[in-house]
This record gives C-alpha cells, sequence and structure tokens, in this order.
C-alpha cells in the first residue's frame, strides 16, 4: 500500500496532536505506530479509517486521497477497510459466528448461506472452530479479540487497521493474537497496527513511525529504529518500555 500524509493537522480544542505531518511511503506492507501514550498514534489511525476528519491537509492511499467531505462517501471508504480496536467490540448477545456473519451480510450485502461459509473458513482457518457457537461471555480474552479479526478480515478489507489489539488481554493470551496478526501479514494481508509490544513492532513492521510531540519524532525499518543512532525522545521511550522485556 501507498501511503502519503500531506500536512496532515488535527487539534482538539486548543491541544494540536498532529502538527503538519508529511510522509510519503512507497508500497509498505506492514506499518507500525509507537510512541508514547498520548502522542497520537490513535488519532492518526482513525484520522485513516475516516472516523475522524483532518482539520487540515490530507491522506492519499494508493492515489486516492481519503474524501472526508461527505458522510456517504466516507461509509463506503469504511466498507473496504477493517478495523480491530483494543476492546474486541463484539456484539454480547450473538454467538462467535453471528458476529463475523452480521456485517458481511448487513452491511455487505452477502447471502446469509455465503456469509456463514466465510466466516466457517476462516474459525476454520484460526482453530476457532469450537467457539463458533459461544457467545463473548464464554470465551477467553485472546479467543474474542481473534474472533473480532476474523470478522475484520472476512470482508476482504485493502488494509487492515489494529489500535492496540492485545493491550486488554491477560499476558498469556498475548502471543496468540499477536501469532494470527502474523500469519494475515504473511498472508499479504496489509497493516497498520499500533502497538507497544515491541518486540512484535520489531519482528512485525516493514515500517515504523514513532509518533509524539505533534508529528513523527523517527521513522524507519525497524533495525534503524531500535538501534544506534535515533532521536533521544525515542531512546528515553525505549529504555522504558523494555526496562522489564
Ligand atoms: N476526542 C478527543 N477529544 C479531546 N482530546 C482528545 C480526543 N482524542 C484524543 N485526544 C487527546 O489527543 C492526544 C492524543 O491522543 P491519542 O489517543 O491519539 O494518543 P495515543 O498515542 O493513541 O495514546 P495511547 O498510547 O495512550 O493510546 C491525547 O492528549 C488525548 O487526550
Ligand atoms: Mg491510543
Amino acid at each position: 500500500m501507498k501511503l502519503e500524509l500531506k500536512g496532515l493537522t488535527k487539534s482538539y480544542g486548543p491541544l494540536t496532536v498532529l502538527d503538519r505531518v508529511s510522509l510519503s511511503l512507497e508500497e509498505v506492507h506492514s506499518l507500525v505506530f509507537i510512541g508514547p501514550s498520548g502522542g497520537g498514534k490513535t488519532t492518526l489511525l482513525r484520522l485513516i479509517a475516516g472516523l475522524e476528519t483532518p482539520d487540515a491537509g490530507e491522506i492519499v492511499i494508493n492515489g486516492h486521497p481519503v474524501e472526508y467531505g461527505s458522510e456517504e462517501t466516507l461509509r463506503e471508504y469504511r466498507k473496504r477497510i477493517g478495523m480491530v480496536f483494543q476492546a474486541y467490540n463484539l456484539f454480547p448477545h450473538l454467538t462467535a459466528l453471528d458476529n463475523i456473519t452480521l456485517p458481511l451480510v448487513r452491511v455487505h450485502g452477502y447471502p446469509a448461506e455465503r456469509a456463514r461459509e466465510e466466516a466457517l473458513v476462516l474459525l476454520e482457518r484460526f482453530q476457532l472452530a469450537d467457539q463458533a457457537l459461544k457467545k463473548p461471555a464464554q470465551l477467553s480474552g485472546g479467543q474474542k479479540q481473534r474472533i473480532a479479526i476474523c470478522r475484520a478480515v472476512a470482508i476482504r478489507p485493502e488494509f487492515l487497521l489494529l489500535d492496540e489489539p492485545t493491550s486488554a488481554l491477560d499476558p498469556e493470551y498475548t502471543s496468540e493474537v499477536l501469532d494470527l496478526i502474523g500469519e494475515l501479514r504473511d498472508e499479504g494481508m496489509r497493516l497498520i497496527l499500533v502497538t507497544h509490544e515491541m518486540g512484535f513492532a520489531r519482528q512485525a513492521a516493514d515500517y515504523l513511525l514513532f509518533i509524539g510531540d505533534g508529528g513523527l519524532i523517527a521513522r524507519g525499518i525497524p533495525e534503524d529504529i531500535f538501534s544506534g543512532s535515533r532521536d533521544d525522545r525515542v531512546s528515553r521511550f525505549l529504555d522504558r518500555v523494555l526496562k522489564y522485556n
């Protein structure tokens, strides 16, 4: 995926979270955002998702600017993207299977039977078939998040946005979710991921953006970000987060 940010600016009241951020990336497959809390990672992801509107500037994906002007174009755009957030956002009264099929049928117009087949294939592939008829309350955190990821990829999105998909999980479930994301990546799914799992960021990212202080403090391939010469703010952050790893 080709991603360009052109003078992207976003403020909340007096707080400018992103201040004229510009960037041009050719063919990046998995882009990972890291950085301090409150730095603007979620804001940037939500702008890319069309869930927030920039105050100035634009985002161009594969040559097409995201059009924030009309709710209808935004809705069409959002239909082509998969999104996974920290808290799984599954419907509590529906089974895992129905959580996956509902958007396929309601939003994407699949016939019920085809939606079911697609969902079952995914559940099978990710070793979740046994959980198909359970409701979220009967699933572990890791299972819930893997179902949420299945739901996001079932629509065959152009790319998948994930915002700290493991941060609400007990540590024992983190790796099963990261494994699934790694598999999707290896199969060619394009990803933009916010994570504080530095080991995973290092391994899974083609390219990293370190976001904070109103913009991109550092950017580069993982080897460059995690080693050698770098911005002091990046070193301090990495020293802190890697302290107990
Ligand atoms: N809807 C909002 N209204 C007001 N302020 C907001 C809103 N959303 C975010 N902010 C503020 O913007 C700044 C950036 O927030 P953002 O959620 O993008 O950070 P983040 O890098 O994702 O942080 P974290 O690592 O804690 O998730 C923060 O100071 C936050 O309080
Ligand atoms: Mg965030």
